[in-house]
């Protein structure tokens, strides 16, 4: 079966585009003709990602340095992207941190941390992109993750980030459908490859655990989750809004199961060490 989506003409943005999954996602955009236009904190990552998108295909590529827990600075850097490119028509909001550690060893800044750059970040993002984005037509995906709905040890502070997440989405597609802008949460499982799944299994006998619990029996890719967001960025996906759509593997299936339990095995193991 051949099947391919153009996008040409269409304005991609990107937030956390610069690595991994976020980055995949941007690239497969770019592969399909869009002008896409990628954000983070590091301005060597924006850069290379850039050039990365031209090679790719896209019919133009932009990127600006900002950290989303700064709201006046996605507001400007939007706005850049927005004169550049005019509205939006898909939005991926995906900058996020994470790290291993058990509620009552962290520090509060360091909950905060994860929830000001997940929870917040998306805030921040949606607040700036709203007077930009194509109405009606945008279609806006937020990067979730499991933990907003399985309890892992060890990731309490995710959990509580990721889960506001999927709830905004849920809030603002109420809010926002009358005006043709969709919007849903991708909940990418364990993903090859990647910095988030680095974090959650350090070692190949972690990673083979996580291989055998998957009810597919492989890791994810970059492209299964970009596929989805080609998708739902496209017209096919027109009457889909709200959504909190796992790319997986059926992991779900499995509840938390040993994976919720195997990071506090690790950081046990690891006797207030961290991972
Ligand atoms: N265990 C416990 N606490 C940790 C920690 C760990 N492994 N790593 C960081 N922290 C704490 C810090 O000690 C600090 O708290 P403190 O001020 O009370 O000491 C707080 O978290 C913030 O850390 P800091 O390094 O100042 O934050 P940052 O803003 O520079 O970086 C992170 C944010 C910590 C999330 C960093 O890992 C990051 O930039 N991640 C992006 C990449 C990533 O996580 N990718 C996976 C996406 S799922
Ligand atoms: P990654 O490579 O670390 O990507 C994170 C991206 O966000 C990078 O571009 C990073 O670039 C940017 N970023 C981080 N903090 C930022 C901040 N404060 N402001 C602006 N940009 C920031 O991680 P990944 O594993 O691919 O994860 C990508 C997304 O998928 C995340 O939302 C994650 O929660 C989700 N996810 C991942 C997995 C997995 O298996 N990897 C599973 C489930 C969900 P800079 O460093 O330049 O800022």
């Amino acid at each position: 079966m051949s099947i391919s989506l153009d996008f040409s003409g269409r304005t991609v943005v990107v937030i956390g585009g610069t690595s991994g999954i976020n980055r995949g996602i941007a690239e497969s955009f770019a592969r399909a003709g869009a002008r896409v236009a990628v954000a983070s904190r590091s301005q060597d990552k924006v850069d290379d990602t850039v050039a990365a998108l031209q090679s790719a295909g896209a019919e133009q590529a932009m990127g600006v340095a900002f950290d989303v827990r700064d709201p006046a600075a996605v507001e400007a850097g939007l706005t850049k992207m927005h004169t550049a490119f005019g509205d939006f028509d898909i939005l991926i909001s995906g900058a996020a941190g994470n790290f291993p550690a058990f509620a009552a060893e962290m520090s509060v800044n360091a909950f905060k941390t994860v929830v000001d750059i997940d929870l917040m970040g998306t805030v921040h993002v949606m607040k700036a992109a709203y007077p930009l984005l194509k109405r009606p037509g945008a279609s806006i995906i937020n990067i979730s993750a499991p933990q907003a709905f399985l309890p892992y040890e060890g990731q309490s502070h995710v959990s509580a980030a990721k889960a506001g997440v999927d709830m905004i989405t849920r809030s603002l597609a109420l809010e926002w459908s009358p005006e043709g802008i969709r919007i849903n949460s991708v909940v990418p499982g364990y993903i090859e490859n990647t910095e988030g799944a680095r974090r959650l299994a350090p070692n190949d006998r972690a990673m083979e655990m996580i291989r055998k619990t998957i009810p597919q029996g492989r890791w994810g890719t970059t492209d299964d989750v970009a596929n989805a967001c080609l998708f739902l960025g496209s017209d096919l996906a027109g009457y889909i809004s709200g959504q909190v759509i796992s790319v997986d593997g059926a992991l779900y299936q499995r509840g938390s199961g040993m994976l919720g339990q195997m990071l506090g095995d690790m950081l046990r193991d690891a006797k207030g060490k961290r991972l």
